[in-house]
């Protein structure tokens, strides 16, 4: 796949406002696609939906200033690199986005792999469903 593809997923306004969208994948955790307040109508930050904690759906997490605070255990993940704010450590993967005509686009090739290996999250919608022995 050429790495100069890439896929439109949404518009811009379909993000809302300190808010995030889920983009489902062929494999793995879906893209979780947030917008901030103060960076302007075009700023958005796309990350792997799945915290590097325990794997917490980031998408359903609350937007904080220029990161997202997972909903399970409240670890805040910087949209800039990925990575938890200190003193918690890991980082979750962070997809290359271009916005052309108001339209949200990420990598082909990075949609298709980056992350695809990893756990899905552990709750929320992205989480595996219960086969009945848990
Ligand atoms: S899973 Fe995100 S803080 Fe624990």
């Amino acid at each position: 796949m050429n790495t100069n593809d890439w896929v439109a997923v949404c518009r811009v306004e379909d993000i809302p406002l300190m808010g995030s969208r889920r983009v489902a994948r062929g494999q793995g955790a879906p893209v979780a696609l947030f917008r901030t307040a103060d960076e302007g109508p075009q700023a958005v930050h796309a990350l792997l939906d799945r915290c590097p904690h325990k794997g917490g759906p980031l998408s359903q997490g609350i937007v904080m200033g220029h990161g997202v605070a997972c909903p399970l255990h409240n670890w805040t993940i910087r949209f800039e690199d990925g990575c938890a704010q200190a003193p918690d450590e890991g980082s979750t993967p962070r997809f290359a986005l271009r916005i052309v005509d108001g339209v949200v686009q990420l990598d082909a090739a990075q949609l298709a792999t980056l992350g695809a290996d990893l756990p899905l999250p552990v709750a929320g919608p992205g989480a595996k469903t219960c086969r009945g022995s848990c």
